[in-house]
């Protein structure tokens, strides 16, 4: 059995995602150890209570200092021998000390095919905005390994998504997570498990 720990920071939906996918057989030998969260008003929080998962949220401001966080952070995580981390719509920059920590063990789904529409302050809908304004015909979204950059880590899978005419950032951003993110999160975490994608290296 696979001991994940999923990480988000608002709506939850790609975790929503990943719970379905369990309780549907589409990713199976996993398990959702707890779900963290670096905002203790995130709605990801409700889902994961109304799935039966515990949770734990520490928010930043509780600290003096980033590496402090990350040190409390990082506790969580080592307490419950977790070997596969998920960034799930988290927006908060994992330390090196935490990437070095869990190297090759963490993955995050990102709403674009990157290299396009990545890096610092490319998160959420400003990530959609952007690719509209670039005027770009297709998107979509990416499974990768985090290190210690942003958007830096290795590419695992990725999946196209057309743009139509008369998209907005919202109504682009939903066809990215129905289309893509819902499937592709999934769809490598079952890889993972199932030991077709090897972690750790
Ligand atoms: C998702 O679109 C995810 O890809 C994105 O935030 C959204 C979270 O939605 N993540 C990033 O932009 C990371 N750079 P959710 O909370 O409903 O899953």
């Amino acid at each position: 059995m696979l001991k994940i720990a999923v990480l988000v920071s608002g709506g939850g939906t790609n975790l929503q995602a990943i719970i379905d996918a369990i309780g549907s057989g589409k990713i199976t030998n996993t398990k959702i150890e707890f779900v963290f969260s670096n905002n203790k008003n995130a709605y990801a929080l409700t889902r994961a209570m109304n799935a039966g998962i515990p949770t734990v949220s520490l928010s930043r401001k509780d600290y003096d200092s980033v590496e402090s966080y990350d040190k409390a952070m990082l506790s969580e995580f080592k307490k419950r021998d977790i070997e596969l981390i998920v960034l799930a719509g988290f927006l908060h920059n994992l330390s090196p000390e935490f990437t070095e920590e869990y190297k090759g063990r963490i993955i995050n789904i990102h709403p674009s095919l990157i290299p396009s529409f990545c890096g610092k302050g490319f998160y959420g809908l400003h990530v959609h905005e952007a690719a509209l304004e670039k005027g770009v015909k297709v998107t979509g979204a990416t499974v990768h390994f985090v290190d210690a950059g942003i958007d830096t880590g290795r590419i695992i899978t990725q999946k196209a998504v057309y743009v139509e005419e008369g998209d907005t950032p919202e109504t682009l951003q939903r066809r990215v997570m129905e289309n893509a993110e819902w499937i592709i999160l999934p769809e490598a975490i079952n890889k993972i498990a199932a030991g077709e994608i090897r972690i750790g290296e």
